[in-house]
């Protein structure tokens, strides 16, 4: 029997979904097929960074099978990078072409290049043929408008690659706004490579949403609902790991123990890995502003975690926060 089940891929989110994240998330939630890491930059000179390269060491990287993703520009820089990465044993490596900041558009780099189809045309023909096969792109609907995407994948069915990710989005756009559906939709009817859906599935409905409307599509990338909602995964397959009744307290306190397992999880191993409380309590006042807003009521709360300095401080609003049992409900955010 054909296995019709989607397959979900973490979507990268530089900052927050790194190794430390991804193998702790996988010790508390199953759902997840594949995770993309964060991008990793060129660097001119045949220079690598050993602290970028760590977050894809296969030897760290046991829950998830990894696509690494470079951001870069220059040809030889990225095979360089490339064919490193191919040599630690990748089958894909992913090209960044999605990064909306504007410092990183400005030089052309990220979404920057979306404007300059020739540029990308050329960056791929250099490329390809030097390289392992296996490259991907992950891409917006453009960097200014939604109908740079027409003659973008115009360009991108002449080359190979093994998938386009595409969010629905402009790069200028950055986060503002909602993923264009029916721009996904012209996108995929005039791509000959296979596609992988991302944006905005944040909760069940929205889920169902995509899925109707695109039942061609098999491969879905989630980022920001999974971080509000690290249930949501589980939610989509239907993959039953509670014991209680919806909706009822009993499940409202299963889910709650079980976030604040995964939360203490995640502080501990950032606290191996951070050598100052700034960077420790910085990186989980990330994780709090996309999962805090999804317990009822919790605005107050939050900010008072979201103020701490110290690790004392951090603690106390921590300890507070959980002792409030507040609901979780992430399918009321708007
Ligand atoms: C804080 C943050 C960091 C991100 N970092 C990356 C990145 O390193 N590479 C990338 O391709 N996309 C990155 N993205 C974009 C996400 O991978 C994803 O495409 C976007 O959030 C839309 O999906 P979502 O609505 O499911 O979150 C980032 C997004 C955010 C919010």
């Amino acid at each position: 029997m054909a296995d019709n089940r989607p397959f979900l891929i973490l979507a990268p989110l530089q900052g927050v979904t790194d190794v430390v994240f991804r193998q702790v998330y996988a010790r508390h939630f199953t759902g997840i097929d594949q995770a993309m890491a964060p991008f990793i930059s060129t660097m001119g000179g045949r220079r690598l960074k050993p602290s970028r390269l760590k977050d894809v060491d296969p030897a760290l990287n046991t829950a998830f099978p990894i696509i690494p993703q470079i951001l870069g520009n220059n040809p030889d820089d990225f095979i360089y990078l490339g064919d490193y990465l191919f040599d630690m044993g990748y089958a894909q490596v992913n090209w960044n072409l999605g990064c909306p900041h504007s410092k990183i558009a400005k030089k052309q780099r990220g979404s920057g290049l979306l404007s300059h189809p020739d540029k990308i045309d050329a960056f791929l023909s250099r490329v390809i043929p030097a390289m392992k096969p296996g490259l991907s792109v992950k891409i917006r609907l453009g960097r200014k408008n939604k109908e740079e995407i027409q003659d973008l994948i115009a360009m991108f069915n002449t080359h190979k690659l093994d998938e386009i990710i595409l969010h629905a989005r402009t790069g200028e756009q950055m986060y503002t706004g909602t993923a264009d559906i029916d721009a996904f939709e012209r996108a995929m009817k005039a791509c000959t490579h296979p596609m992988v859906y991302n944006g905005d599935i944040v909760d069940t409905a929205s889920w169902e949403k995509i899925r109707q409307r695109f039942p061609e599509i098999s491969r879905f990338m989630i980022g920001r609902g999974i971080l509000s909602n690290p249930f949501l995964p589980e939610q989509i397959k239907g993959l039953k790991t509670d014991s209680h009744p919806p909706d009822s307290q009993d499940n409202d306190s299963q889910k709650r123990e079980r976030l604040k397992n995964f939360h203490t999880d995640l502080f501990n191993s950032y606290k191996q890995v951070f050598s100052g409380p700034g960077h420790l309590i910085g990186r989980m006042k990330g994780f709090w502003n996309y999962l805090g807003p999804s317990f009822e009521n919790s605005k107050k709360p939050l900010k008072k975690l979201l103020k701490a300095n110290s690790e004392q401080d951090y603690s106390d609003g921590v300890s507070e926060f959980w002792e409030m049992n507040l609901k979780f409900c992430p399918d009321r955010i708007e």
